[in-house]
């Protein structure tokens, strides 16, 4: 935190001093190089900017403006010197392109520099050497605008420091575009890789193409029905949600972007995740099928473009021709992900094209049309991207590879002395949930959070220096199968992409988690003037549970993403207020209690409660014996994992869920002694989108013999679309009743609309 000094005299502000120490310097990414000297240097309306050419002028505009707006005031352009109170550019022309060099003292502010891209970074940085309060929207007052006195050497670790927005699976519209440029600005990265074309909506528009967005962008509106849930569409039906970008907008996107030094990278995919572009022209497919836009998940791709026809090829030349003249990039990224090519097998163009080429199966097909590609895309002076599956079948020869599946893609590329751009979806998928999927919007299954983020490392251990330098960096890929609003996308992004950023730009030997940690709540606070909608589910506590069914207790640890988190609890549904338990160690539970537990903070919780109701029951490490076994891939603790007290959470790879596919689940607890009961619960979960729908019956009997069973009650709950995941305990209530046997029936839906096998996932059944 910064120490400033202020003594409020009468009405006027009168001193001013600050001392700052490195602790106060909090700028993310991590200069590779900063020392702090005494002193500060003090911003007011007197201060001089001193830009010699338009360009610099443009660069400082978006510092004034933060003056300008926070304080009412801003420094001015001067064409001459002053004595001091200014800010300074010079060109060094041997620096790197990206490198700047920072010097604040009392007297003035030098950025030194090769290019603009060099003063751009040195301008961020003395924005996040500024207080946070500089971002406001609105004046703010008392606030004293000093910089401390630094040298800073600073230049990126790579290249190649990206994000991927995905417009297809949701449209997302210029405007915010161009809000997530600034963002990456803020932590200077220098890529915005935009994925417009899908399955799912096609959203550039291709003047000589028109129906690719009359027809292409637009599909049969399902957003009530989970993603891998939604039907397939009529092709006559007319879609109505969806949207594009026009040429002029891009190139409005692409301006802004490069004044801000971050190149823009069009995606246009191909063979494959193109459902959009052959609902509009439906005789770029092998078999000339007339298909719908989808209106959500499609498994396996196999309506893909044709190989074999040469009006694919002329499509495709054309539609890049529009590309190039709107994305001024190096690299075109022609996708290549995903495509299932049964099609080409048996469709007499693709099969004569491989005859023809001499090709020995569908891979070296595609690596056929990706290298036929990237001949006419270097034909026109510019380089190919793709992701990693045009490795398969043969690699275009300058092709970068875009590794997603893991790490191996881009080890095998750089091995063949192709350059390399990291997105493993370990640890680059900000699609991927980023905390306790009971706390998060829905996402995609697995856990990357911030973390896991910062501790990648684009290159692998296992590289040569020769491969190593192929790295060019890496990349965060924000798929928007749930991301319906830019708050959701907000969400995902920030601040996983802080960490992102850091792994990109500063030193390896620098990063440091604990002291990331120290830095980034200036980072969130600036978020907080900026309206960004950041995920803090870093700073809420989760819980790891243990049963010990013998002692009949479970033992619970907790935790969140701070290293010595201030994390304190209390049991028995109790107040979290400064009586609350400091936690230290797990946490022993012998009986029903609910827990609480919060990130303190001067001994007051901030953000939200994680609760969890722990229920002991008369089942509890009771013998179970089922009708049909549970499915080998969810099996719980085993064979006592439905009454192991530990519930489950809405991520069904827990450990806490037994599944039946398109069985339904029979079940027998046998109690060992008589004894009186008057309530079964079923824990369930429903996530239509991975084929999990809850039971359209349960039934519950009791018996004393095992031998004859009396029902004692019954839930009938037939299909309902639901949008979300969802945990539901189904509740069988009734009289009093001595019994020692009890069994439970639940019925498999068997089939969803769509056709698809269906799941029954069971956590616990509880008897009292
Ligand atoms: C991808 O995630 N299919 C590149
Ligand atoms: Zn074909």
């Amino acid at each position: 935190m910064r120490i400033i000094k202020t003594n409020l005299l009468a009405l006027f502000i009168l001193v001013s001093s600050a001392v700052f120490a490195q602790k106060d310097i909090t700028i993310i990414p991590k200069p590779a190089n900063i020392q702090v000297k005494e002193g500060v240097f003090q911003f007011s309306k007197d201060t001089k900017i001193i830009a010699s050419n338009a360009a610099q002028k443009e660069i400082a505009t978006a510092l004034m403006s933060k003056f300008k707006a926070a304080t009412g005031w801003q420094p001015e352009f001067s064409n001459k010197k002053p004595k001091s109170n200014y800010i300074e550019f010079k060109i060094d022309k041997n620096l790197n392109r990206e490198a700047y060099q920072l010097e604040v003292t009392s007297k003035s502010i030098v950025i030194t520099a090769k290019e603009n891209a060099g003063l751009i970074y040195g301008l961020e940085t003395i924005r996040q050497l500024l207080p946070t309060a500089i971002e406001s929207k609105n004046q703010v007052a008392n606030v004293n605008w000093t910089i401390p006195n630094v040298s800073i050497k600073d230049e990126p670790r790579f290249q190649w420091r990206g994000l991927m927005l995905d417009l297809s699976r949701h449209f997302f519209d210029k405007n915010y575009v161009i809000q997530t440029i600034d963002r990456l600005a803020m932590l200077k990265m220098n890529v915005l890789h935009l994925h417009l074309v899908d399955d799912q909506g096609w959203r550039i528009e291709i003047k000589k193409y028109p129906k690719l967005t009359e027809i292409g962008a637009w599909r049969v509106n399902q957003e009530n029905v989970i993603w891998n849930a939604r039907l397939t569409v009529d092709p006559n039906e007319k879609g109505t949600y969806g949207g594009f970008l026009t040429q002029e907008e891009l190139k409005e996107i692409v301006k802004y972007a490069a004044a801000k030094n971050i190149q823009v990278i069009p995606e246009i995919e191909m063979p494959a995740h193109v459902s959009s572009a052959i609902a509009a022209y439906p005789e770029l497919a092998c078999f000339n099928q007339k298909i719908g836009v989808p209106s959500g998940g499609v498994w396996p791709i196999t309506d893909i473009y044709c190989a074999g026809k040469e009006n694919t090829f002329e499509f495709l030349q054309d539609v890049i021709d529009e590309v190039i003249a709107i994305f001024p990039s190096k690299y075109i990224h022609i996708g290549g992900d995903e495509a299932t090519k049964t099609n080409w097998e048996t469709c007499p163009h693709c099969q004569k094209r491989m005859q023809q080429e001499g090709l020995k199966n569908v891979h070296e097909l595609q690596s056929y049309f990706v290298k036929r590609m990237e001949k006419y895309i270097n034909s026109k002076g510019k380089k190919v991207i793709g992701w990693d599956e045009i490795l398969e079948g043969g690699l275009a020869p300058d092709a970068t590879v875009m590794s997603w599946r893991g790490t191996e893609g881009g080890i095998e590329a750089s091995k063949q002395g192709h350059d390399v751009i990291m997105t493993p979806e370990s640890h680059c998928y900000f699609n991927i949930y980023q905390g306790s999927q009971n706390e998060e919007p829905l996402a995609f299954g697995g856990f990357i959070p911030m973390t896991k983020v910062y501790h990648f490392d684009p290159v692998v251990d296992e590289m040569t220096p020769e491969q190593a330098k192929h790295i060019l960096g890496a990349q965060a890929n924000l798929w928007a199968e749930y991301i319906e609003s830019t708050q959701e996308s907000e969400y995902m992004i920030f601040p996983r992409l802080g960490a992102m950023a850091e792994v990109l730009w500063s030193p390896k030997e620098a990063r440091n988690w604990n002291d990331f940690t120290t830095r980034l709540p200036s980072l969130l606070a600036r978020f907080d003037y900026l309206g960004i909608n950041y995920s803090k589910s870093a700073y809420l506590v989760s819980a790891a549970s243990k049963a010990n069914l013998d002692k009949k207790q479970i033992k619970i640890a907790l935790k969140n993403e701070f290293p010595n988190a201030d994390i304190r609890y209390v049991l028995d549904n109790k107040n979290l207020d400064n009586q609350a338990i400091k936690y230290t160690d797990s946490i022993t539970i012998q009986g029903t209690t609910i827990l609480k537990a919060s990130l303190f903070k001067e001994d007051k919780p901030v953000g939200k409660v994680f609760t969890d109701s722990i229920q002991f029951h008369k089942a509890v490490g009771n013998k179970l014996t089922f009708k049909n076994p549970y499915h080998e891939n969810y099996k719980a603790d085993g064979p006592l994992g439905l009454v192991n007290i530990i519930r489950g959470s809405k991520n069904f790879h827990d450990g806490q869920w037994q599944a039946w596919l398109v069985d339904d689940m029979e079940v027998v607890i046998d109690l060992e002694k008589n004894q009186s009961i008057h309530q079964v619960t079923l824990g369930a979960l429903e996530n239509q989108g991975s084929g999990i729908y809850f039971p359209t019956e349960i039934k519950a009997f009791v018996s004393t013999d095992g031998k004859t069973y009396k029902e004692v009650g019954k839930i009938i709950r037939p299909f309902a679309i639901n949008s979300n995941s969802e945990l539901k305990d189904f509740k069988i209530s009734f009289e009093k009743t001595n019994a020692r046997f009890v069994k439970v029936i639940a019925t498999n839906l068997k089939k969803s609309p769509k056709g698809e096998s269906s799941f029954l996932f069971f956590d616990e059944i509880l008897v009292d």
